[in-house]
């Protein structure tokens, strides 16, 4: 089967194929969502730097980014950008709750698009997980004395023993909050960016929302699984009413606590099926991290289940993430009709070009950027 035969995704505008053996498909297969045409299945999936100033863009995410585009990935995603200061989880990430971040990241999204590959944004708000210092000096809560703030949450759980107790969100706040990612969404656009991804996952405010382990509100927003659901459906709706209709829109879920009791497979797939009907064209599908102590069987490919249970069951594009580190690894995930993306972490902070040495595991002529690419293919 070929480009030209792939059906069209009902409900959104993605050309797809939902066979689940399509062997003609690859790795290094173009996928178009919506307008915008990738070259491969590759992604760099969002990695927080804490590298930021007040939010700001600065050379660290160009060269980081920037490599990472030059190593041949289909999509290169900026790090969760907080859509409000206080939705930040430290006070290094990078932001987009105002104006004055545009620029910088525009700078980013020209270079990314130069080298051929597509700019995507992560949004995030990290709700009672903020408020902390760098991994690298421990990660532990930041007092308002040290520069941290009041962190927010469905309901007044902390994550961790060690953490201060969040405030509990009042609706107008919760109102103000998809305001938030909705501002956030056309500065985005305004940047460059050409997808554009809520996140919702790995226990920060939205994904907070949707578990019973965090969210025990008895209002609109808490109780019954459509409740628990409506804040990140009112966040994909609001950005969905703003954004051209050619621009992708994925949400990254947890797809389950790995909790008796929290957020699980099937109320993912029930969320799939609903962020679907709002315009959402894929879902980029991680799990854990709502609690401290969740028993996860962490391994390669240990999340690739979930990802092709969704797929299978809402009938929406996939993307799979974790623990993929390997050209056949990646590649048998995509024809075997698993996922429709491979977003791939730690192995693109160790190897910048994984996406030109796939190409050349997978015998074709890597498309080196033209600088490179007359000098490494020369042998003397
Ligand atoms: C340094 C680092 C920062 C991360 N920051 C984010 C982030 O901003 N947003 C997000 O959704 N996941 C984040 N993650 C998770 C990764 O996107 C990815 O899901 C995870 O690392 C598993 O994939 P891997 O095994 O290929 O690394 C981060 C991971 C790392 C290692």
């Amino acid at each position: 089967m070929n480009q030209d035969d792939q059906t069209k995704c009902a409900g959104c505008l993605s050309q797809v194929d939902h066979d689940r053996n399509f062997p003609d498909f690859d790795l290094l297969s173009p996928l178009k969502i919506r307008d915008v045409q990738l070259k491969n299945r590759i992604v760099v999936s969002p990695m927080c730097q804490y590298s930021a100033k007040e939010g700001m863009a600065n050379d660290w995410h160009l060269v980081h980014l920037g490599s990472r585009a030059i190593g041949g990935a289909g999509i290169v995603f900026t790090e969760a950008s907080a859509v409000q200061p206080q939705g930040r989880i430290t006070p290094f990430d990078m932001g987009i709750w105002d104006d004055k971040h545009i620029e910088p990241l525009a700078r980013i999204t020209d270079f990314i698009h130069r080298m051929g590959s597509i700019a995507a944004i992560q949004l995030a708000h990290s709700g009672r997980k903020g408020s902390c210092d760098a991994p690298w000096k421990g990660g532990e809560s930041l007092t308002l004395a040290q520069g941290g703030w009041q962190v927010v949450a469905p309901s007044p759980i902390p994550f961790a023993e060690a953490n201060p107790p969040p405030h509990s969100l009042e609706i107008k706040e919760i109102l103000e909050i998809i305001k938030a990612f909705e501002k956030s969404a056309l500065r985005a656009l305004q940047a460059g960016y050409k997808i554009i991804e809520i996140h919702s996952a790995h226990g920060y405010l939205l994904h907070e929302f949707l578990s019973p382990l965090s969210n025990q509100r008895t209002d609109a927003y808490g109780g019954p699984l459509e409740n628990r659901m409506r804040f990140v459906c009112e966040v994909a709706a609001a950005i969905r009413g703003v954004i051209p209709s050619q621009t992708p829109l994925f949400v990254r879920i947890s797809a389950t606590d790995w909790v008796d009791g929290g957020w699980d497979l099937a109320q993912s797939i029930a969320l799939a099926k609903k962020l679907k009907t709002l315009g959402v064209d894929l879902i980029d599908t991680s799990s854990g991290a709502i609690v401290p102590k969740a028993k996860i069987p962490v391994g390669p490919n240990f999340q690739v289940p979930f990802a092709a249970a969704i797929r299978a069951a809402a009938d929406i594009l996939t993307g799979a993430v974790g623990l993929i580190t390997e050209t056949h690894q990646a590649n048998a995930i995509i024809t075997s009709g698993e996922a429709d993306l491979v977003f791939i972490g730690r192995e693109f902070l160790r190897s910048p070009y994984w996406a030109l040495h796939a190409e050349q595991e997978l015998n074709q002529d890597p498309h080196w950027p033209i600088p490179y690419g007359y000098a490494v293919r020369r042998h003397k």
